[in-house]
């Protein structure tokens, strides 16, 4: 907890390392009420950092100091400082060694950094800065050291002892503690290392390298669920060959082991050697797990193993530089997840969670840039920022240079810094070099936050057949950034003729056509291109594939929509056309329902929905994706002053509309697809996650109608679906549904089924928690007291408090405010508990500049009363602090 000034940290400041560690041995050794830790340090003067013997100031996080000896001699008090976070020495050589032993306390770290329990298993998680809570270190990244790691514990509770690299000595003692030792080759910062202990089972499988070297390939988890890891295993295969095509990166241990826990902050960590998993990213099989889980497991799978190169062998200088692994690393996961499902349907989900979660947080007062100049607590900046829209700033730089040069240009990157700690320069520095090329330009989106807008405006000359298009851009100011200078923002597009058919461009001053796409650079704030050339007014086809992170703006008609749905040659863009209708028709609604008037929805949405639904040689996953309508929370991020009860209220009537208005031909979709289902065995492959899709979208509409007959299909599919991704969309269809006894009735015998599987209970929670039906801060209240529930396992959290105040806007925008009130009673309590946590939860309490004076009043007053509340912690007290400024 903070107790003094909070600290703000500026990349300006970063300095290089006074001192370096060569070499680190550590002992641990566990007990069920404490752990010591000894660590041997092998230090030198860092040669690049100045002359002379500064203090040697470490970093410590409630560690108990046993000993401290310098060369072998101990230190006494007046030898060493103890500040509130670190310990202050003075060497008297440029080459020295440190012991230090302290005690631990891993049995109560409710705080899930450092070494820590979860359930009856010690395991670590030390990034970004949770080093120090296990012993005195250098803990900054660019303080990289070969680690050799000894666990001691009690043989028969602690069977499995693992660190990183390779194990090379083990053995037992008389009084039931064993040991063992494992030596990781690679010097590595602080951050990735990793402990674990427990009573484990493991599945083996192993893979050979470009090279021909054989990698054994590990999944340990607890002994109940050892029968789902094999999609994983299965994932991890795929993402080690694939890295090795894609970007010619071979794993370089002999081993490679993942072990899941169920009680963990993130996703996973990329820890050298052994990755530690949230269980829900690990396991996987039908009956449990639905179709999105088993794309979230073979994604986070692929994404830790990536990092081997992009974070582990190649790591980052200081934290300021985070995306230069999570961006890149990111990119990397969504290239291989296109490349083994649907590119397009990929492609989709990111831009629709791009565009409803990052460019909120862009707008609101935690907004950054990719790159971010300060921060008080790094955890708070582990953002959608860093992470998608980084992602989106390697897209950009691969889509200017082409995929040759791109690769040519990472190529260089891992060759000229492995084994080094760099920065986001360095990485654009490979691009450039060995492509040729200024970025510098470019660069703006590491340093600018706030998301572009880009006006589009089009002139056509028919007698000198040219047709021009305008692009005006502008970014709106955010924290500490009034103005921005323009950016450099790739707009891939194409023309369409009145046929739909695409038209061969040829930009003037061109001597000949060339292709049907082209990627125009715009980098001026205001910039005109001409084609010629061009024989009729064409229809443009903008930001195909969503090539850049911007608001983009054309005045579409709505015919011209529908004409862009049915022909657009970017599937991408065919999808974005029939949102844009969307949107159109809801925001219609929305102001009919703000002026009282009766709702009148706009028919050619269904009509362009039914020619989609009628036409059985589109692929199913698009049409799925098609049919789904901008989510509540998008509506709000493109509304000026959001007004939740109008937007539940447009959308649900939308969607009774397109239930009632396409009966036949849903009817006729769900029928066919749930009977192939019926008849298949489960797998988890594009072609059956498309076919799901589209079966249980069409399920939720049917479930409109209100009829008997479809309740009984849906109570069929709930009680025999021989999986959970058909399962669970019955659920989630019928407890929206008004047959209230059948609701109560499916979701008592869904717990009493699925009752020790906690990833099922999950969902299960969250299906409630989403409910828009009234009530809802109540249930959810109620469901807390469930023996399911905890507040110690962030997954529960997630599940039930997080859906409740991210996913279901009305009930907790609930006018009187009660809904706030509850989210911030559980953000004070978990502050004490679990920092990390309670900030990530509070972020819908930061949008308050979204909503009405009134909600907006409740919400700033609940704001205040958690920064009132006590002692915050350095997360809280950040993320607080700033949205009320
Ligand atoms: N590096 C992890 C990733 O792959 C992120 C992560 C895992 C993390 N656990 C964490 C970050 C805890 C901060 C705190 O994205
Ligand atoms: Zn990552």
């Amino acid at each position: 907890m903070r107790t003094e000034q909070p600290k703000v940290i500026h990349l300006k400041d970063y300095q290089a390392p006074e001192y370096l560690i060569d070499e680190t041995h550590l002992t641990f050794e566990l007990y069920e009420d404490r752990t010591l830790v000894h660590a041997q340090l092998v230090m030198r003067r860092n040669p690049a950092a100045g002359s002379g013997l500064p203090p040697l100031e470490l970093h410590g996080q409630d560690l108990e100091l046993v000993s401290l000896s310098l060369n072998d001699r101990e230190l006494g008090l007046g030898d060493y400082q103890l500040g509130e976070s670190t310990l202050t020495l003075q060497p008297d050589s440029a080459e020295f060694t440190l012991d230090s032993s302290v005690v631990i306390r891993p049995e109560s770290n409710t705080a899930l950094e450092g070494l820590y329990k979860s359930g009856s298993m010690f395991c670590t998680q030390c990034e970004a800065e949770g080093f120090r809570k296990i012993t005195w270190y250098l803990d900054r990244p660019d303080v990289m050291s070969k680690f050799t790691t000894t666990v001691s514990a009690e043989q028969h509770a602690y069977p499995i002892l693992l660190s990183n690299g390779n194990p090379i000595a083990s053995g037992s003692e008389d009084d039931g503690r064993h040991w063992a030792t494992w030596e990781d080759p690679f010097k590595k910062p602080a951050y990735l290392f990793a402990l674990v202990a427990g009573d484990l089972w493991c599945v083996e499988d192993s893979f050979t390298t470009m090279s021909g070297r054989e990698v054994a390939l590990r999944i340990y988890v607890e002994p109940e669920n050892i029968d789902k890891c094999q999609h994983a295993m299965d994932s991890l295969k795929k993402s080690m060959k694939w890295d090795e095509e894609a970007y010619g990166r071979e794993y370089d241990l002999d081993i490679f082991m993942i072990v899941a826990v169920n009680d963990f902050n993130m996703g996973a960590m990329e820890n050298k050697g052994l990755n530690i998993f949230n269980s829900s990213a690990v396991l996987a099989r039908a009956e449990t797990a639905t179709d999105a889980a088993h794309q979230r497991v073979e994604a986070i799978v692929a994404h830790e193993y990536f990092h081997n190169w992009s974070g582990n062998r190649v790591t980052c200088r200081d934290w300021f530089q985070l995306s230069l692994k999570e961006g890149f690393t990111v990119f990397r996961d969504a290239q291989f997840s296109s490349d083994m499902n649907s590119a397009t349907v990929k492609r989709i989900e990111d831009v629709a969670y791009l565009r409803t979660h990052q460019f909120a947080e862009d707008a609101g007062p935690m907004a950054h840039s990719v790159r971010p100049e300060s921060f008080i607590e790094i955890s708070n900046f582990y953002t959608l920022t860093v992470y998608e829209k980084g992602a989106e700033v390697v897209r950009m730089i691969q889509t200017l240079l082409g995929a040759e040069g791109f690769r040519k240009g990472s190529d260089l990157y891992f060759e000229r810094h492995d084994g080094q700690a760099v920065t986001v320069d360095d990485f654009v520095k490979a691009m450039e070099d060995a492509n040729g090329v200024d970025l510098a330009q470019f660069k703006r989106w590491y340093s600018q936050s706030g998301t572009p807008r880009l006006v589009v405006s089009e002139q056509y000359d028919p007698q000198a057949q040219s047709y021009s298009l305008t692009f005006r851009q502008s970014c709106p100011p955010t924290p500490g950034q009034p103005n921005k200078e323009p950016f450099v923002i790739p707009v891939a597009l194409g023309l369409l003729d009145a046929n739909g058919a695409e038209i061969a461009l040829r930009l003037q001053g061109e001597d000949a056509a060339s292709g049907t796409t082209r990627v125009l650079a715009v980098s001026e704030a205001e910039q005109t291109f001409t084609f010629v050339d061009v024989p009729e007014r064409p229809l443009p086809s903008l930001l195909r594939g969503f090539s850049a992170p911007v608001k983009l703006e054309f005045p579409y008609s709505r015919d011209q929509l529908m004409f862009l749905m049915q022909h657009d040659s970017d599937g991408f863009n065919r999808w974005e056309a029939g949102q844009q209708l969307s949107v159109q028709v809801l925001q219609e609604l929305i102001g009919q329902y703000q002026r009282g008037e009766p709702l009148v929805m706009d028919e050619r949405l269904t009509e362009a929905l039914r020619s989609l639904l009628q036409n059985e040689t589109l692929d199913a996953a698009m049409v799925a994706e098609m049919l789904s309508l901008p989510s509540e929370a998008y509506l709000t991020e493109i509304s000026e002053v959001a007004d939740v009860d109008a937007i539940h209220a447009a959308r649900e009537f939308a969607r009774r509309e397109l239930g009632n208005g396409l009966f036949e031909p849903l009817y006729q979709r769900y029928m066919t697809n749930r009977e192939v289902s019926r008849q298949t065995a489960y797998e988890a492959s594009a072609e059956h996650f498309a076919r799901r899709a589209l079966q249980n979208i069409a399920l939720a509409y049917l479930m409109f109608s209100e009829r008997s007959d479809i309740l009984s299909l849906c109570l069929d599919q709930f009680d025999n679906a021989d999986n959970m991704t058909e399962r669970l969309s019955a659920l989630a269809s019928l407890i929206n549904s008004p047959f209230e006894e059948k609701r109560a009735k499916a979701l008592e015998t869904f717990a009493e089924h699925f009752k020790d599987n906690p990833l099922v209970m999950d969902q299960w929670f969250s299906v409630q928690a989403a409910s828009p039906l009234p009530g809802g801060l109540e249930r959810v209240q109620a469901l807390m007291l469930h023996p399911a529930f905890t507040l110690k396992n962030p997954n529960k959290v997630r599940a039930l408090i997080g859906a409740f105040a991210n996913q279901n806007l009305v009930n907790f925008h609930r006018a009187d405010g009660s809904g706030y009130r509850f989210l911030a009673d559980q953000v004070i309590t978990l502050n004490a508990l679990n920092p990390q946590i309670a900030s990530r939860l509070l972020a819908p309490l930061t949008r308050w500049r979204k909503y009405d004076s009134a909600r907006q009043a409740l919400m700033k007053g609940e704001l205040e009363r958690i920064l009132a509340s006590g002692e915050l912690s350095s997360d809280v007290y950040e993320v607080v602090s700033k949205s009320l400024a």
